[in-house]
């Protein structure tokens, strides 16, 4: 969806911001952008909506060169959330979240539904905000009124940059949990960078790690931590191979959520995109379902490892699967419980990795 083809950004001064990079972001996909200051983040987000040209290369949307786009249309529909906040002081905050609607033309209902939705969304109560001025909220809520002006008209592709760095941990928490259910909702194209490596591992369907301008990794969060491609890698994930040593039945999820009866099975009406696992009358184990589809899950034992289940993800493509002890189906285990629970893992050991 957006590819980039030895992209390049040198400045008059002789500075490399990108040095040829090549990266292709998948249609839907979150992916994260992360590495040290002055690696190139921010250029390379820049280049996609044309704020900064390249010096060579070229980046394409939907196989189409960039260039060949009409400026503005290629603006409108893709929602930029800058990485210091930039509201225009003047305008109410209702003002501010409809600047690109407005060019778009939406018709004024639309448009008050909407802004209503998005700010109940991030937890300002539009009767009390949409009218005052960015100064008349702190700076965690303007930086939300940032997120929701990127969202407001519905664009193809979001670029986040560091939207929740004046965040509070905890509502740096919600607003993470916010994006990720609605990118699970509306599965838009986001790349979103972050200075945190936790955000981005929690985050990310994939990572991209830079460092002075070149790319050095681009994978599964979890490829990052298993197989780092260098020592630098290996570096700025930092010690996070421990969390991996916990066993499953600490992190799977015993909600039943994803849990079904054979019976249940039988009589049909269950979710035919969702991937879930069924279960036998005595509680065991009987069989998963992917894509409607009775399908043969390895079976995780709750003491494995969190890096011994890992590897049964690895040879599969199922974002969950069953948990049991002694034979019973005591729950399920997805990819983003064991990205959670590491990143929990990190919190509350007080470590924090900087870039
Ligand atoms: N106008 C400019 N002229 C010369 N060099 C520039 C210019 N803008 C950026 N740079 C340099 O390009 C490099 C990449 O900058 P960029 O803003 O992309 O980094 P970043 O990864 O976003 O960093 P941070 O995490 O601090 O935001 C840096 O070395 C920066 O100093
Ligand atoms: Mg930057």
């Amino acid at each position: 969806m957006i590819t980039f083809k030895n992209v390049t950004k040198k400045y008059p001064d002789g500075t490399e911001a990108v040095k040829s990079i090549n990266l292709s972001v998948k249609d839907g996909e979150l992916l994260t952008l992360i590495g040290p200051s002055g690696c190139g983040k921010t250029t390379t987000m820049k280049i996609i909506n044309r704020l900064i040209e390249p010096t060579d290369g070229e980046v394409f949307i939907h196989n189409k060169n960039i260039q060949e786009y009409n400026i503005h249309e290629l603006r409108w529909n893709i929602g930029y959330v800058l990485q210091e906040i930039a509201l225009f002081p003047h305008m109410s905050i209702e003002e501010n979240i409809s600047v690109v609607p407005e060019m778009k033309k939406w018709n004024k209902k639309d448009l008050t539904n909407r802004i209503d939705e998005l700010m109940t969304m991030v937890g300002l109560d539009p009767e009390v905000h949409r009218k005052r001025k960015p100064s008349e909220l702190s700076g965690g809520q303007q930086q939300r009124v940032g997120v929701l002006r990127a969202l407001a008209a519905d664009p193809d592709i979001i670029l986040m940059d560091e939207p929740f760095s004046a965040l509070d941990p905890i509502s740096r928490e919600q607003l993470q949990k916010d994006i990720l259910s609605l990118h699970k909702e509306i599965r838009k194209t986001i790349v979103f960078v972050t200075h945190d490596i936790d955000e981005a591992l929690a985050m990310g369907d994939r990572v991209c790690l830079m460092q002075n301008g070149e790319i050095v990794q681009v994978d599964k969060p979890q490829n990052l931590i298993l197989h780092p491609a260098n020592s630098f890698v290996e570096d700025f994930i930092g010690g996070r191979k421990s969390p991996w040593q916990t066993a499953v039945d600490v992190i799977i999820d015993q909600t039943q959520q994803h849990v079904y009866s054979l019976q249940e099975f039988e009589a049909g009406a269950l979710p035919v995109d969702e991937t879930y696992t069924v279960k036998k009358s005595n509680g065991n184990f009987a069989f998963g379902v992917h894509k409607g589809r009775k399908v043969d899950m390895p079976v995780i034992e709750h003491g494995n490892t969190l890096a011994e289940a890992m590897s049964f993800f690895e040879q599969e493509n199922y974002s969950l699967l069953p948990v049991t002890r002694n034979n019973e189906l005591i729950g399920t285990l997805s990819y983003k419980d064991m990205v959670l629970h590491l990143k929990k893992h990190r919190r509350t050991k007080g470590e924090v990795i900087q870039s």
